[in-house]
């Protein structure tokens, strides 16, 4: 026998435990070239030897069976590696059905917009309706029909953007919600029990209690034998309604041009309960809003019998409102759309 059969013999047994040895496909492939793949591998190396053989044909019978006993062991180890491979990937894919869902957190109402529906409640449970008005506003209904007259020392208290429309000066952002007071006499007799919360401008600087866009919520009660002991009576069930019965509330005399008598009222300042602090310019009270008895002038300029008829009128800040029950000591914080802020409410 020629050295051939001894060679042919050492790669199909090499061979083969090199397939079986191999760890990886990888290692797999590394081997399938070095014996089995080309003219250079082991099994290539021993076909080119064939032609120099005595008995071609028992050299070749003899390759061709080592090459497929090599064959099948690679094929063997090769499926052997792939369902390990795929075994694996399983384990380390699994999708594990019992993991909690993910968890959305879900937004809120701004607490100015949350307090504003409280507000409306609140007067709804008293008997009133909501009514609206519009944004911007004519000087009539903002200035004029609320004795302010042109020229009205009062009116610089409340300067504001007008609108370039219609005549000069005529077309405003509203400086307060008492518009709507005016809108609903015009188009209404008593008896009214309204509430109008809304938004409204003022050139005033940012402060801590003052913002050049807020929101005020406007009360109107018109009926007969309405007395200023109605007024009272009502500012003090809603703060009690909001800040429970032990908040104080006080009321001293004040000047607006469409009540007589007028007020403002006031509640102890939550910062320091009354002591005096930098939110309430050390005075224990911080301002919440006007009120008064709806002026005859303005009757009369709605058509309204003011010998028949009494009335009451308030307005207050609801951002002033939202500082106080929540503490928040600069209104800016209400508007920096700081989620991380707002959250907290
Ligand atoms: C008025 O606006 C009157 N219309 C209130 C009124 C209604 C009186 C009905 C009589 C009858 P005043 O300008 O004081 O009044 O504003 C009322 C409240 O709005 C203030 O007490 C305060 O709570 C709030 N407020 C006023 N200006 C600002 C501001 N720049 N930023 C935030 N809140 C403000």
């Amino acid at each position: 026998m020629s050295q051939f059969f001894d060679d042919t013999e050492a790669v199909r047994v090499e061979g083969i435990r090199a397939a079986l040895g191999a760890e990886t496909i990888d290692a797999l492939d590394n081997a399938f070239r070095a014996y089995l793949k080309g003219k250079s591998s082991r099994a290539g190396e021993l076909k080119q030897r064939i032609k120099h053989e005595l008995d071609r044909a028992a050299a070749g019978r003899a390759l061709d069976e080592a090459t497929k006993a090599l064959e099948a062991a690679f094929a063997e180890r090769r499926a052997q590696l792939e369902t390990a491979v795929q075994a694996a990937s399983l384990v380390r894919d699994r999708v594990d059905l019992t993991l909690p869902g993910r968890d959305y957190r879900r937004g809120h109402l701004h607490p100015v917009t949350r307090i504003w529906r409280e507000l409306e409640d609140v007067f709804v449970g008293l008997g009133y309706k909501v009514a609206e008005g519009p944004e911007v506003e004519l000087d009539w209904y903002n200035f004029e029909a609320l004795n302010f007259p042109p020229g009205h020392p009062a009116r610089a208290m409340q300067d504001t953007l007008y609108v370039r429309l219609g005549e000069p000066e005529q077309v405003l952002l509203r400086t307060h919600t008492s518009p709507v007071q005016v809108r609903v006499m015009e188009a209404q007799q008593p008896p009214i029990y309204i509430v109008a919360p809304g938004r409204v401008f003022r050139r005033d600087t940012l402060d801590a209690r003052h913002s050049p866009v807020f929101h005020q919520i406007e009360g109107l009660a018109v009926d007969e034998g309405i007395t200023l002991g109605d007024l009272l009576g009502t500012i003090e069930a809603f703060v009690h309604a909001l800040f429970g019965p032990s908040i104080a509330s006080r009321f001293l005399p004040s000047f607006f041009p469409f009540t007589e008598p007028s007020v403002e009222f006031a509640m102890t300042c939550v910062f320091c309960e009354g002591a005096g602090c930098g939110v309430c310019s050390k005075t224990g009270w911080v301002e919440l809003g006007g009120a008064g008895m709806v002026d005859p002038n303005v009757f009369a300029a709605v058509g309204i019998d003011a010998e028949r008829y009494t009335g009451f009128a308030f307005g207050f800040g609801i951002d002033r409102l939202v500082q106080l029950l929540y503490g928040v000591d600069h209104v800016k914080n209400l508007w920096d759309g700081d989620v991380r802020f707002l959250r907290q409410f």
